[in-house]
């Protein structure tokens, strides 16, 4: 996509008219986790079908919104739902937000998840941080000519999600008592969930959990020079052996009752990154 940085442009024009901030911090909602950024105190709401270049959000419980605000006296942009590859767009579509993040000013992306574990000890509700993932999509959204401007045509994918970040979100969730584990998610097409094969195959692969969606937004988010972290809610048990049927409302509903959760850690995240830059604007 050679214009991309002229449609960037152009979705960012729309953006400052209503909102002159510049935020450091981009989240990215989840299945059912719509609710995680209830802390956010809206500025500018845009509709993804309003922003030129974005396309529209059709997954079941995903909003489609772009929510400009402030979190913790920091300017937060959060996609209140998200975009993905079973819906039929190309991964470039999916990981466009994520470039007008960056020229927003974004240097930390928190992505959020709803995902299968195939990990015995996992349980329902249970979060996990992503340490790794695994590209199992058959695709890949930095494929194609790529612009130097935006990022190197040969990333270095040696630690995709922030060491340090996903650390600090494994303490933050110890003080408020949150089991918080390390996993490798697989990325998967979709939109059927996996057979018996599939799951044991993807274990052998050494993936603990299985998803949607995550990796063509961390790809982007890291080829940018973004820093990531990755929180994956485990919706369902995945074990090939006892395997239980899932369902979309499933999906959503555990996620759902999760996000309060999720939504803790993420208010620590943030809560850390305004002390540390309020303390660095102190030290000018
Ligand atoms: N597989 C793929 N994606 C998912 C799953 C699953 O089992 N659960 C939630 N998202």
């Amino acid at each position: 996509m050679r214009d991309l940085q002229r449609q960037v442009n152009e979705t960012l024009a729309m953006i400052t008219a209503r909102w002159k901030r510049s935020p450091r911090i981009g989240l990215i909602c989840g299945s059912g986790l719509s609710r995680i950024i209830e802390p956010l105190r809206p500025e500018a709401v845009f509709s993804f079908d309003e922003l030129p270049h974005f396309v529209p959000s059709t997954a079941l419980g995903h909003a489609g919104k772009l929510i400009c605000g402030e979190w913790h006296e920091m300017p937060v942009v959060a996609m209140q739902g998200r975009l993905h590859f079973y819906e039929g767009y190309t991964l470039a579509e999916i990981t466009y937000p994520i470039r007008v993040m960056k020229s927003l000013g974004v240097e930390i992306l928190i992505v959020t998840s709803a995902s299968g574990g195939m990990n015995p000890q996992h349980r329902p509700g249970q979060i996990i941080v992503l340490d790794d993932h695994i590209n199992m999509m058959g695709d890949n959204p930095l494929a194609g000519w790529n612009d130097d401007e935006l990022g190197p045509r040969y990333p270095d994918m040696s630690q995709p999600y922030d060491v340090e970040l996903s650390n600090r979100a494994i303490e933050i969730a110890r003080q408020r008592g949150i089991v918080l584990q390390k996993g490798i998610y697989v990325g998967v097409k979709g939109p059927n969930y996996e057979t018996r094969a599939e799951y044991r195959f993807f274990r052998m692969m050494g993936a603990d959990v299985v998803g949607m969606s995550t990796v063509p937004e961390t790809l982007v988010a890291v080829h940018a020079g973004m820093r990531v972290v990755g929180l994956s809610t485990i919706t369902n048990v995945c074990l090939p052996d006892a395997l239980s049927p899932t369902s979309g409302q499933q999906v959503i509903d555990v996620a759902h009752k999760a996000a309060s959760q999720v939504r803790q850690i993420i208010d620590g995240l943030i809560q850390t990154e305004s002390r540390n830059y309020h303390s660095e604007l102190f030290r000018d």
